[in-house]
């Protein structure tokens, strides 16, 4: 299939680095778009069928992972795989007959920001926008088109090691970096997949309508993740859909709604996908409207996020829709403490942006869903 792996400059795009170095960049860009794809087509494919074979399946989608994953993280990954298994053991014991497991992992390493700078002890910084554009180090914030090559590498090898331990295990992260992503894309039998991971998202904050990124996630066949959050327009996000997924097929689009204190406008979205028809794969993320900052951390409280959570499975059968999966941020061990029980627990902070959480209370959240 024709296509160009410079559209999206052609296009609005938000959220994107500034990146000096024109030369390396368009080395950069030279060089991803030679690599071998991360993911299969195959298994793109499989994802694919899956979701769309949801309701046969009586299946429950796990999306989880890092808010922003490290470089040398990825030694992590047996444990984050181990915590699937529990959370899959706790699904199939309420109800549901087949559990799809997708990572924010190998490969999520851009953020949005709400922020181009962050002031730091006074003095004003770029702000981290992700191992793959800049770095954690506060004067080391310029964009760094060779980090690309190195978050390439990383999901190589991070991917390569899940396969080891596990099959039936999918990858994804938010499609926000344009000129990595762009220069992933692949062409096969007269499609266009994204090679980065076998599913994208559109975050909350790039959801221009005639915006780069829609753009890029209406050209690929891989499943597409849509953040919904409180100021999300209705007709707006119509359009979205439509434009990602013309030809309605279940499985394409998962819409991931992170409503917070606003979670019964889920009624409202539910009635525009249902008066038009859509078909969408409903899913909660009870933690990105439940941020707060509390003495300079952001947290995010527990009962906060099991509130959203409960609230999003109660509105959905309510309206006869089935809740099919939950999308959280964790982290597969219990040395930090980051998302809180009470304000007055000691935080223990490690992320390189927002909250997660840890391993007991990704369990115990489970534990005490109302499926
Ligand atoms: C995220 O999932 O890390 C994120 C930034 O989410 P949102 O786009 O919903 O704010
Ligand atoms: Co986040």
């Amino acid at each position: 299939m024709e296509f160009n792996r410079s559209f999206y400059k052609s296009f609005n795009s938000f959220q994107q680095p500034f990146y000096k170095d024109e030369i390396l960049l368009q080395k950069v860009e030279n060089k991803l778009n030679s690599s071998k794809p991360l993911v299969s087509i195959k298994e793109i494919d499989d994802l694919l069928n899956r979701l769309n074979s949801v309701e046969k399946n009586n299946s429950f989608i796990i999306q989880a992972g890092d808010c922003a994953e490290k470089f040398n993280d990825f030694k992590n990954i047996p444990l984050l795989l181990s915590i699937f298994d529990e959370l899959e053991k706790i699904v199939l014991k309420n109800g549901f007959d087949d559990v799809i497991k997708i990572g924010r992992v190998a490969g999520q390493f851009a953020k949005p920001r709400s922020s181009n700078f962050e002031v730091i002890d006074g003095i004003k910084y770029n702000s981290f926008r992700g191992e793959i554009i800049n770095s954690i180090c506060k004067d080391k914030r310029e964009a760094n088109p060779a980090r690309m090559i190195l978050a390439y590498n990383q999901s190589k090898k991070s991917i390569d090691f899940i396969k080891k331990i596990t099959k039936s295990f999918f990858t994804s992260h938010e499609a926000l970096l344009l000129p990595y992503e762009a220069n992933l894309i692949r062409s096969y039998l007269g499609e266009l997949y994204a090679s980065s991971a076998h599913s994208l998202w559109l975050g909350d904050r790039t959801k221009n309508l005639d915006g780069a990124h829609i753009h890029l996630l209406s050209i690929i066949k891989n499943p597409v993740g849509i953040k919904v959050g409180k100021n999300s327009n209705k007709e707006d996000l119509l359009k979205i859909i439509k434009l990602i997924n013309p030809k309605n097929i279940l499985g394409k689009v998962m819409l991931i709604f992170r409503l917070g204190e606003n979670i019964k406008m889920l009624n409202d979205f539910i009635s525009l996908i249902k008066k038009n028809n859509q078909n969408v794969i409903f899913l909660s993320d009870p933690m990105h409207a439940n941020t707060k900052i509390l003495n300079g951390f952001k947290i995010r409280l527990i009962d906060d996020i099991l509130k959203e959570a409960n609230e999003f499975f109660s509105i959905c059968k309510a309206n006869d829709v089935v809740p099919r999966g939950i999308h959280l941020e964790i982290y597969p061990d219990n040395n930090i403490n980051e998302c809180l029980k009470s304000e007055d627990e000691k935080i223990i902070f490690k992320s390189f942006c927002d909250p997660r959480l840890n391993k007991n209370q990704t369990i115990n959240l489970f534990k005490e869903l109302n499926f």
